[in-house]
């Protein structure tokens, strides 16, 4: 079967370097992909917000499935234009990928079907929200209702900063939606699911690290780093999860008429009473994507199928018991501007440190020069018998590389170790 993936960052290199690995297929596409992705398949040009474009190079390639990796293209209805087409693809229609797209879709749904969560209000209206922040106090929690690449979200140590992040949304789009929560206590969790609309089977766990600097300082980003499993997330906490909020999920979801097809990504916190919903993605993490994919012992492409057809049926995906653990490596300025365009030496070094792999995330080549292309540029993955070992292993194979613009953090894992 010939696959077309969709999408460029660590997280498509990851999924590119499992599917290639798979006995059903044929030829990998990759669009546009990056220098990693070109080591598993042939990266191409189509603009995927031209969803009749996407259309065509399918059939002009014989492509039988499409799985689409970031959630702008899911939210824009690409898999509803490609199942429309005869073309089938991997990941939510439309109307659930809204778990995504709209905070306050999400926090509706929790509320007519029991999943645990903070306790919120939603405005339209910059002066009933700032109102509101003034009566409940701080800590408290702004979203913006709508797409932001992981970046709309303001957990407010003080009145003020959540004040100061409801005037930032509003300057932007003076009739932006937005999300106040109560503010939730305890360990974030990453918990991945599959579903197939009727039903779901667990993926596994992980932690990121959303802040820049070491000790979880400066900024939020879109991830510095990550590890599966979550150590934190037992089996028993897993089991409350998956009861709780992924089966009321995709049973409220099939109820409503808009199964939910795809990667459940629940961003989950831990709480003292129980686990509770932060936020959902429809797609895998990044770069959550990238460890749990390298503790992967199942064929990833017949999983991906049952899921958009509908059968995953006793499908259980099987992980190694081994630990995995990617560090981000960034270009300097990060998450703010930064400049393109550095050299890139040591990969091959690095992927000589035992249990180590590298994945692309902002990069491009410039003949056979490698260059930095992007904020989140490189991730060096390692998997060891423990978190400790695939932590040493990632920092080893981190000192091998060459790139003098490049930083990232050196803790992490601290949490889980
Ligand atoms: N690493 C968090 C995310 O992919 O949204």
């Amino acid at each position: 079967m010939n696959v077309l993936l969709i999408g460029s960052g660590g997280r498509e290199h990851a999924l590119s370097y499992a599917l290639a690995k798979s006995p059903l297929l044929s030829k990998l596409f990759i669009a546009p992909g990056n220098p990693g992705t070109a080591r598993h398949g042939d990266n191409v040009v189509i603009d995927v917000t031209d969803h009749g474009a996407v259309i065509d190079f399918c059939r002009l390639m014989k492509v039988g499935f499409v799985v689409v990796g970031p959630e702008a293209p899911l939210v824009a209805g690409l898999v509803d234009d490609l199942e429309a087409a005869g073309i089938k693809a991997f990941g939510p229609k439309k109307a659930a990928a809204r778990l995504e797209g709209s905070k306050g879709f999400t926090k509706e749904l929790c509320a007519e079907f029991g999943i645990p969560t903070a306790g919120y209000r939603r405005f339209t209206d910059a002066d009933a929200a700032k109102a509101h922040v003034r009566q409940q106090g701080a800590p408290i929690v702004v979203k913006y209702d709508g797409l932001m690449a992981g970046k709309g979200v303001t957990v407010a140590t003080t009145e003020a900063e959540a004040l100061s992040s409801i005037d930032a949304i509003y300057a932007g789009e003076p009739n932006a939606a937005i999300v106040i929560e109560d503010c939730m206590v305890g360990e974030e969790v990453s918990f991945f699911c599959l579903s197939d609309g009727d039903r779901a089977v667990i993926l596994g766990s992980a932690q990121d690290h959303k802040r820049v600097f070491d000790g979880d300082k400066g900024p939020n980003t879109g991830g510095m780093g990550a590890y599966s499993p979550a150590p934190v997330f037992t089996p028993e906490l897993e089991a409350e999860a998956f009861e709780t909020i992924i089966k009321p999920t995709v049973a409220g979801l099939k109820q409503r008429g808009t199964p939910y097809r795809g990667v459940l990504f629940a961003g989950l916190m831990l709480t003292g009473q129980g686990p509770k919903l932060v936020e959902y993605n429809a797609r895998f993490g990044d770069p959550e994507c990238q460890v749990l994919i390298l503790r992967f012992a199942s064929d990833l492409l017949p999983l991906l199928l049952a899921s958009a057809d509908g059968g995953l049926g006793d499908a259980k995906p099987v992980l190694s018991s081994d630990h995995a653990l990617t560090v981000v490596m960034a270009n300097a300025g990060y998450p703010g501007p930064v400049q393109p365009g550095s050299e890139i030496k040591g990969i091959d070094g690095a992927e000589d440190v035992g249990g180590v792999t590298v994945f692309h995330a902002g990069t491009r080549m410039d003949g056979t020069r490698l260059l930095a292309a992007g904020g989140r540029v490189l991730n060096i993955c390692a998997t060891g018998p423990t978190l400790r070992d695939a932590q040493r292993r990632a920092y080893e194979a981190v000192d091998r590389i060459d790139w003098p613009q490049g930083f990232c953090r050196r803790d992490i894992g601290w949490r889980a170790l």
